[in-house]
């Protein structure tokens, strides 16, 4: 018996990479899983996978850059399961263009609506049931939601949006029983950078990333788990992103240049 035996959790962005991670690593717990993405195959697969876990897994295939859709898949989940304990708002897209070099500003807002306005929607629907379970929201912001990256404006200022509004909601629930994590990853290998968009507002298509460096999706999954059964207020997933949190108050200059080499090194 563990934590999240029995109850619901519903997790976005759960095709791929955090999202589909972080099911994997809850499923043999024995919860319910609600796994929300656009692409359905690749939903169905994670079900899959998490179902020989342990797990019941529904696959809701929806695009949370319409509202519409982050209501629904709430809706859905919450009639076949009989109630919501966990959200997960996780999915996201990122981009990869020094700002003066952006041909596309379409790319800003559409950064918005994903990392930001999705959770707003999906959070909106979910929270009178999460009263109810006196339950968990996880944001899965970023570093970028906690300090400023190059090549990164759109997503680092989506990233902060998000922070703001949970930090904001966090203490608007005091009392109801709902608590608030927020994950701040430092780089993990996942599709996202493969997808990002680049200065046209088309995806890159490879990962720039040094992939062999970098954390891999199940192991940010095992330490948002251990934040998730704690209900930690934030998970920050490396040294240097502590480190920073805390440097940038005496030392800003340096923090800046250690978010330059991290681009410069794609490490
Ligand atoms: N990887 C990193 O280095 C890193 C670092 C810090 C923070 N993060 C954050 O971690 C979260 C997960 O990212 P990841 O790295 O795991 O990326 P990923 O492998 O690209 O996964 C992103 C997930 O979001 C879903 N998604 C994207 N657009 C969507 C939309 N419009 N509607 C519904 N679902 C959508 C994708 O599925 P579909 O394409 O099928 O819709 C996919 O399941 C993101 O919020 C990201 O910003 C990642």
């Amino acid at each position: 018996m563990g934590t999240f035996t029995g109850k619901t959790i519903l997790i976005t962005g759960a095709s791929e990479g955090i999202g589909r991670a972080l099911a994997l690593a809850l499923a043999p717990q024995r919860p319910r899983l609600a796994l929300v993405a656009r692409s359905a195959a690749r939903l169905e697969s994670a079900a899959h996978e998490c179902t020989a876990l342990g797990a019941e897994a529904l696959a809701l295939p929806a695009d949370l850059a319409r509202p519409e859709d982050c209501a629904r898949v709430v809706q859905l989940t919450t009639e076949r399961c009989g109630g919501l304990d966990v959200l997960v708002n996780n999915a996201g897209v990122t981009m990869w263009s020094r700002f003066e070099a952006v041909s596309d500003l379409s790319v800003f807002g559409h950064l918005l609506a994903v990392n930001y306005l999705a959770a707003v929607h999906v959070t909106a629907a979910a929270l009178p049931h999460l009263r109810r379970a006196r339950g968990l929201i996880v944001a899965v912001a970023s570093i970028a939601g906690l300090t400023g990256v190059p090549e990164r404006t759109g997503y680092a200022a989506s990233k902060h949006a998000l922070v703001g509004f949970f930090e904001s909601l966090r203490i608007e629930l005091r009392g109801s029983g709902v608590d608030v994590t927020i994950v701040a990853p430092d780089f993990v290998v996942s599709e996202i950078h493969r997808r990002a968009l680049g200065p046209g507002g088309a995806p890159l298509g490879a990962s720039p990333m040094q992939e062999a460096h970098i954390m891999t999706a199940a192991q940010c999954a095992q330490l948002m788990v251990r934040a998730m059964q704690r209900r930690r207020r934030l998970l920050i997933t490396s040294g240097r992103g502590r480190f920073g949190r805390w440097a940038r108050l005496l030392v800003p200059g340096l923090v800046d240049r250690i978010a330059a080499r991290a681009i410069r090194e794609r490490r």
